[in-house]
């Protein structure tokens, strides 16, 4: 598989077919991924990778559990700014348009974002989190890491979701798989497995700005 077509087939992937990921496969996505860059080589990602038994004990209490408040940390602070909101909300009205929920449902909406404690059915999750003197660069290195394991996946034939959603259960996760509160912050998660690839909720389509609203080209000759 080309980088490019890695690129263009991982999209977030929100309904998981019952299906177990090879440990075997993942354990060979990370190790490549390890390559991944970070400033001054620091590498700041760690990581927990839960399946089976341990996986669904954690869904179970994060399912009897109340998100906790405050959140780990936040990442709604672009929804200031009337262009983002714009975004999200676009990206609200295709999503749960392809589940034909309505804008005023907030109930159903709260039902359907829940889908995330149980990672949408995924088989595996990554736990990403790391220590808490790391500062924004190093947060953008660790994008970098999850990004390259997302693509690699894809060239394993496998699909993810990176789930920030994680943040709102962040000490519970962290008390269960041993992590401490104090000198760690979590992340998010990253659903792993095999795409439900007829199911709606996977194949609305996703907008992006165009390119010239994002980048500028200087000194160029054409
Ligand atoms: C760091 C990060 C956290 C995210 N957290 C969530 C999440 O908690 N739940 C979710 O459904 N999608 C989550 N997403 C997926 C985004 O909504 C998605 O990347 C965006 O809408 C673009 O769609 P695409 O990934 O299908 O291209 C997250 C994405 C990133 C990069």
């Amino acid at each position: 598989m080309q980088v490019s077509e890695a690129v263009a087939t991982r999209r977030s992937i929100r309904a998981f077919r019952d299906k177990p990921v090879d440990l075997t496969v993942l354990r060979r996505v990370l190790e490549r991924a390890q390559m991944a860059p970070s400033g001054c080589n620091f590498q700041p990602w760690q990581a927990t990778v839960l399946a089976g038994e341990p996986l669904r004990r954690l869904q179970e209490k994060m399912l009897a559990a109340q998100p906790q408040d405050p959140i780990e940390y936040d990442f709604s602070a672009p929804q200031q700014s009337p262009a983002h909101r714009d975004r999200l909300r676009t990206l609200g009205a295709a999503m749960y348009g392809s589940m034909n929920v309505a804008r005023g449902d907030s109930e159903k909406r709260w039902d359907i974002s829940q889908q995330n404690v149980v990672s949408f059915g995924a088989p595996a999750l990554l736990v990403c989190y790391f220590e808490r003197f790391m500062a924004a660069p190093q947060w953008a290195d660790v994008g970098m890491w999850l990004q390259t394991i997302m693509l690699l996946l894809r060239e394993e034939g496998l699909d993810s979701c990176p789930q920030e959603w994680m943040a709102l259960y962040a000490r519970l996760i962290k008390a269960e798989i041993g992590v401490p509160d104090e000198s760690h912050i979590l992340f998010c998660g990253l659903a792993i497995g095999h795409r439900e690839a007829e199911a709606p909720v996977n194949n609305f389509e996703r907008g992006r700005v165009p390119l010239d609203e994002a980048v500028r080209f200087v000194g160029f000759d054409q």
